[in-house]
C-alpha cells in the first residue's frame, strides 16, 4: 500500500520549530519514505489525499493510561485518593471481568483515535483482552500487565506476565510492546522488585512503574527504607533496565540527577496530579536536565478524559502559573512532549513520535479551516492553546487509514458506546 498525501502543511516535530507550509508526505507499507517541500515526485500511489486547510503532524502519544478505566468515568470524584481508591475504585474494579476489560479499553480507544492519540501505554489487567482490543483497532501500545507484590497473587501476576510477553510482545504486526508493570514501590517491595528486574533481564523487555506519586507514597518509602522512591529503586536495580516512570510528582535535586544518569522516561500527568491534588511534577527541572518527560492523562477516572491535546494546554498552563513565569513551557515544548519525547520516554524514540524518511506512518491530519484556528501568526500555539479534539480529521497508524474524515474505520463506535452503557448499567446494579 503506497499512501500520498500532498498539498498540505507539515509539522514533522524533527526540530523544535520547522514547519513545511506547503508539501507531502509518501507512505509505503507501514514506514514514512518521503516527507518534502513542494510538490511530490511523480509515482504510483493506491490512495492520494489532499490535505489543503490540513496539518498532517506525528500521532499524540500517550505514555500512561488505565484504558478500562473509562468505565469508571464519573462514578467517583472529588474525594481524596485513598477514599477514592478503597471505597469506589478498587472494589468497583474487582467486579470488572475480561470482557468488560476488552469493551472498557475499546471505548477508551475509540476516544484515543477520534483526540489524535496513535499510542497508548496500559498498565491494567486482563491484558489478554487488551491486547485483543489493540490489535483489532489498528492503535499502537506499550502494554503492561499491573503486578501487585504483597498479597497472594504476586506470583501468579509474575508467572502472567511472562506468558504475556511470549503471547504478545511484538503482537499485532509489531505494533504492540510489553513492558513489566511492577505498580508502585509502595505495593512492590524491593525482594519482589529484584524478581521483576531478573525477569525483564531474562526476557529483555522494560518496567513501567508509578513512581512518586503523593506525599503518602514519600512518608511511607522514608519511614520503611530511609530513602525517597527514586533511590529506593535505584538501590534495587530497577533502573539497569529501561524504565518509564509515572508521576514523579514528589523528586528532588537527587532524584532528578539519578533519573537522568539512568535515561529513566518520565511520564507527567498534569490533569490526573491536579484532580486528586498530588502535587505539582517539577517538569520544567526535569526536562532542563535533557530527561525525557512524556505526557500522560492516567485513567479516565482521575481526569476524565483521554484528551491528549488539552492535557498539553493544562501542561503548559500549570507550570506557567506554578512558576510564575509565562515563558515556562513554551507551546513547541509541550507539544514535544506529546509526541518526539513522549516516544523517547518509551524507549520507542528510533520507531514513532516524529515525521521523517524511516519512522513508523503513524500520523494525524488537523483541520485547520476553523474559527478558533484563524488567523495562524503561529501554528504550534494554535494547536496547543486553542485546539480542539474534534480537529483531528484523518488518523493514520501503522500505514493504516484509522479514521477518515472523523469517521472511523476499523470500530463499531456504536456498538461500543452501547456496550459499555451496559456494563455500567450492570456495575452499579450488583
Ligand atoms: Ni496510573
Amino acid at each position: 500500500m503506497r499512501i500520498l498525501l500532498q498539498n498540505i502543511t507539515i509539522l514533522p516535530m524533527t526540530s523544535p520549530k520547522e514547519i513545511i507550509e506547503k508539501g507531502y508526505v509518501i507512505i509505503q507499507d507501514q514506514v514514512i519514505v518521503a516527507v518534502g517541500p513542494g510538490d511530490p515526485p511523480l509515482g504510483e500511489y493506491d490512495r492520494v489525499i489532499d490535505g489543503t486547510n490540513q496539518l498532517v503532524m506525528p500521532g499524540l502519544i500517550n505514555t500512561h493510561t488505565h484504558a478500562a478505566m473509562t468505565l469508571l468515568r464519573s462514578y467517583a470524584d472529588d474525594l481524596p485518593l485513598m477514599e477514592w481508591l478503597e471505597t469506589k475504585i478498587w472494589p468497583m474494579e474487582d467486579r470488572l471481568t475480561g470482557d468488560d476489560i476488552y469493551w472498557g479499553t475499546m471505548l477508551a480507544i475509540t476516544e484515543m483515535i477520534k483526540s489524535g492519540t496513535t499510542t497508548f501505554t496500559d498498565m491494567y489487567f486482563h491484558m489478554d483482552r487488551v491486547a485483543e482490543a489493540v490489535e483489532e483497532s489498528g492503535i499502537r501500545a506499550v502494554l503492561s500487565r499491573g503486578m501487585i507484590g504483597i498479597g497472594p497473587e504476586n506470583q501468579l501476576a509474575l508467572e502472567q506476565s511472562r506468558q504475556f510477553i511470549q503471547d504478545w510482545q511484538g503482537g499485532a504486526q509489531g505494533r504492540i510492546t510489553v513492558m513489566l508493570g511492577p505498580h508502585a514501590p509502595y505495593t512492590c517491595p524491593p525482594d519482589y522488585l529484584k524478581q521483576v528486574l531478573s525477569l525483564a533481564q531474562e526476557t529483555g523487555v522494560g518496567i513501567n512503574i508509578h513512581v512518586a506519586e503523593t506525599l503518602d507514597e514519600m512518608d511511607t518509602i522514608k519511614g520503611d527504607y530511609g530513602m525517597s522512591p527514586v533511590a529506593l529503586l535505584e538501590k534495587t536495580g530497577v533502573f539497569e533496565v529501561p524504565v518509564l516512570a509515572a508521576h514523579c510528582v514528589h523528586v528532588n535535586d537527587e532524584d532528578i540527577a539519578i533519573l537522568k544518569e539512568y535515561g529513566v522516561g518520565v511520564a507527567h500527568n498534569p490533569e490526573s496530579n491536579m484532580k486528586l491534588a498530588s502535587g505539582i511534577a517539577p517538569v520544567p527541572r526535569m526536562l532542563e536536565e535533557g530527561i525525557a518527560v512524556g505526557l500522560g492523562t492516567d485513567g479516565a477516572s482521575s481526569n476524565n478524559d483521554l484528551d491528549m491535546l488539552q492535557e498539553t494546554r493544562t501542561c503548559a498552563l500549570l507550570h506557567k502559573v506554578n512558576s510564575m513565569n509565562p515563558t515556562v513551557l513554551p507551546a513547541e515544548q509541550v507539544l514535544s512532549m506529546a509526541t518526539s519525547l513522549g516516544a523517547k520516554a518509551l524507549h520507542l524514540e528510533d520507531q514513532i513520535g516524529c515525521l521523517e524518511p524511516g519512522y513508523k506512518a503513524d500520523m494525524i491530519l488537523i483541520n485547520l479551516d476553523q474559527p478558533h484556528m484563524t488567523p495562524r501568526y503561529d501554528l504550534i500555539a494554535n494547536l496547543v492553546y486553542a485546539g480542539k479534539a474534534s480537529d483531528v480529521d484523518t488518523v493514520i497508524i501503522d500505514g493504516n487509514i484509522v479514521m477518515e474524515n472523523r469517521q472511523l474505520v476499523t470500530i463499531d463506535e456504536k456498538k461500543v458506546l452501547h456496550q459499555c452503557r451496559e456494563i455500567a448499567r450492570r456495575l452499579v446494579q450488583n
